[in-house]
């Protein structure tokens, strides 16, 4: 696969999507892409990720303090190579709004075909469970780019 830009996106944008998009910037920060994240419902708009995201990604080395929530829209499809979500539901949600079948081919699973199930009502516990996961899947990626 060739690199592009990749917009992580979840349910809220405080919890997962904001985790992916800090450990994928980690990991591309010398590849000169544009990584983001967005959310398909806009309850946290403008709001920090959650202080068990934040806690985290600052244990693992990666600050993502700065970051504020946003609602996924129709333009993003034009913004970004790649839309990874992270559950069945988040992937309803973003296709809803795909104009053709460009569009469509840009969504994905980020785990492929499991999900990264929400934590938000969890432990902190799992939010490292979150990391890890996440933390794999990109560096898949970024692997699957160099060939
Ligand atoms: P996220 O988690 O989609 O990973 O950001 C959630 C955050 C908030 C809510 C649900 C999921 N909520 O219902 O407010």
């Amino acid at each position: 696969m060739k690199k592009g830009n990749v917009l992580m996106v979840c349910l809220g944008n405080i919890c997962r999507s904001p985790l992916a998009q800090g450990i994928f910037e980690h990991y591309s920060n010398h590849l000169s892409i544009k990584v983001d994240s967005a959310g398909t419902a806009n309850y946290h708009t403008g709001n920090a990720p959650d202080s068990r995201s934040i806690k985290t990604a600052a244990i693992h080395g990666i600050d993502i303090s700065h970051q504020q929530a946003r609602h996924f829209i129709a333009t993003d499809f034009r913004l970004f190579d790649y839309i990874y979500v992270m559950d069945q539901e988040n992937m309803e949600n973003v296709l809803k709004l795909a104009q053709s079948e460009a569009d469509k081919n840009k969504v994905k699973l980020l785990l492929g075909s499991a999900e990264v199930e929400d934590p938000y009502y969890g432990s902190e516990q799992e939010f490292e469970l979150v990391f890890d996961k996440i933390e794999k899947a990109c560096k898949h990626i970024l692997a699957s780019w160099k060939h």
